[in-house]
């Protein structure tokens, strides 16, 4: 659990207000110390009311690479995708955006690599990666299913990939390009968004299952290079 730092809030809105902060000093800070900040946010319901704080800050927002930490592999515009999403709450004046699909590729596997090639000419590793927890345990688009284990084992340097989920989300049935394992933990910050009793217990018990947890986000946890702040709100 030494990985590991929980911040508890009283409710969703303050969490946001505080999350929003740190994640405008770790821009600043990269911005500082490497001219420029790039950052992974999370797709989902939790994180929106921390951009919508966010986008009310004065930053170098020309300074900033955004990626999200995963994406259905659905059409922009579409109410499932995640960029989508994000960008309808905030994308700053003057940031860059990668979204992670952008052609309507052949298949999961191909939207993958296309990401990963897309990501390619970014500063790594990430200043950020700022992510959501399902309550299966699935963290950005980690999920069970028959490619976990290139999602958590493949080359180091891979960024990216196609993901088919098994069983598929019922929220998003469709399959997703995810971050890969290593490009999450190696980030210059994790930080996790959680509401709620039954994913803190879920995270709780991936902390003390260590790397074989049954629960992606305890591999991230175990993996991670660095400790992780867990912002968590009833
Ligand atoms: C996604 C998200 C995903 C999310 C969790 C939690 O594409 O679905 O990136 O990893 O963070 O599913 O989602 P909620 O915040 O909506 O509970």
């Amino acid at each position: 659990t030494d990985e590991v730092e929980w911040w508890d809030y009283d409710d969703a809105a303050e969490m946001a207000g505080a999350v929003a902060g740190d994640i405008a000093f770790i821009i600043e800070s990269a911005i500082d110390a490497r001219g420029g900040a790039v950052i992974a946010l999370a797709g989902g319901k939790t994180p929106m009311p921390i951009y919508e704080k966010l986008s009310q800050t004065k930053l170098d927002w020309k300074r900033v690479t955004i990626v999200p930490g995963d994406d259905r592999i659905v059409p922009l515009g579409d109410p499932l995708s995640n960029v989508t999403a994000i960008g309808k709450i905030f994308i700053p004046k003057g940031a860059r955006v990668i979204p992670l699909i952008s052609e309507a590729a052949k298949d999961y596997k191909a939207a993958g690599k296309a990401a990963d090639a897309r990501l390619g000419d970014l500063h790594w590793p990430l200043d950020l990666c700022l992510l959501g927890v399902g309550a299966d345990g699935h963290t950005a688009s980690i999920f069970p299913g028959p490619d976990y284990d290139e999602a958590v084992n493949g080359p180091k340097e891979r960024r990216a990939l196609g993901v088919m989920p098994d069983p598929l989300p019922a929220e998003a049935p469709v399959p997703r390009v995810t971050l890969s394992l290593s490009a999450i933990t190696t980030a210059r910050a994790l930080m996790l968004a959680v509401t709620g009793d039954a994913k803190r217990k879920v995270i709780e018990t991936a902390i003390k299952q260590g790397p074989a947890s049954t629960y992606p986000i305890g591999r991230v946890l175990a993996d991670a290079e660095l400790p992780a702040d867990i912002h968590w709100a009833p």
